[in-house]
């Protein structure tokens, strides 16, 4: 099907009103980008921060009359003609678009990193293969951020070894750990992560022996209570977290045990391991730009 996509720039103030008025004019689809790359990094469960300048994208059927909504776009927006534009985009197969994106990739020769659809082929011996959804930045397995954490666990991960997947997202790093022969911990402060986790576990054919996910309120009950050390500890959650997670961390690692702490950029590098006393660090390793440090526990 082919679709009338329309185009405009406007101010973050802007967008609520935008958003409402294009959806009552029948959009099936709106989409905000940022339009001069301003980063928001990780914002907390529940927060929408929005850019400055945002792009904001729309599809309409192609019986859309263009001048009617024009007409009212313009109330919001006087420079509307400066800002706005109306084009076609032609049928597209979208599935095979997003499967452009699938993951399919190997650590260590040790773990096999494939899109969901892969999971009815036949499955090769001696590689732990984990299925994902393709598509999404992270939990896909396509930043490198994850990348870097999984080439790690592919390279380190022995059987029966407790890990902690702190931050776990769609729960890729704390399964592979489990596909591993791991028993693996995930916990994040998103209820939504907690659900992805649960259910890519269950896509993976991995129990609830072998990986148990908890919102973080959960979890800081039990860890108040009691909890066994863990042998590696991973988090690719932001140097700030990091940081202010360094003596939860250290407590709850055997000593000998190992960190694998990502999402961190190079000039963070030397903070993070300042937080981390405790703890010592090889090189970090880079890749585009991103930071991932591993180390082992001194005491
Ligand atoms: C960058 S994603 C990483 C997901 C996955 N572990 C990976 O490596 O692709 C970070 C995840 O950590 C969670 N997170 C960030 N800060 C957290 C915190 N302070 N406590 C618990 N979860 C946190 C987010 O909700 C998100 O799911």
């Amino acid at each position: 099907m082919s679709w009338i996509q329309l185009r405009w720039h406007l101010q973050s103030d802007q967008v609520a009103q935008a958003e409402k008025l294009l959806t009552d004019h029948g959009a099936v689809a709106v989409v905000l980008e940022s339009l001069a790359d301003e980063v928001v990094l990780e914002p907390d469960p529940g927060a929408t921060p929005i850019w400055q300048l945002v792009r904001v994208k729309a599809f309409f059927h192609l019986d859309l009359d263009v001048a009617e909504l024009g007409a009212e776009l313009k109330q919001l927006d006087p420079q509307l003609h400066e800002n706005c534009e109306f084009d076609f985009i032609a049928e597209q197969d979208w599935q095979a678009a997003l499967h452009q994106h699938a993951i399919d990739r190997r650590f260590a020769d040790r773990l096999w990193l494939l899109p969901k659809s892969r999971a009815a082929d036949p499955r090769p011996e001696n590689i732990a293969c984990l299925y994902l959804e393709p598509g999404l930045a992270f939990g896909s397995g396509s930043h490198p951020t994850t990348r870097m954490c999984l080439s790690y666990l592919a390279e380190s991960v022995r059987p029966g070894q407790r890990i902690l997947d702190f931050g776990c997202g769609s729960g890729i790093l704390a399964i592979a750990a489990a596909l591993l022969g791991a028993t693996a911990v995930g916990v994040d402060h998103d209820d939504q992560a907690v659900l992805a986790t649960t259910e890519n576990a269950r896509f993976n054919a991995v129990d609830s022996d072998q990986l148990q996910v908890f919102n973080l309120q959960d979890w800081q009950r039990l860890t108040e209570a009691d909890f066994v050390p863990f042998d590696v500890i991973a988090a690719n959650i932001l140097a700030g977290p990091l940081q202010q997670l360094a003596e939860h961390f250290c407590a709850l690692l055997q000593p000998g045990g190992r960190v694998v702490l990502s999402g961190i950029l190079p000039q963070q590098v030397d903070s993070v391991v300042e937080a981390y006393p405790l703890i010592d660090f090889v090189k970090p390793v880079i890749e585009d730009d991103w930071a991932c440090l591993i180390g082992i526990k001194n005491s």
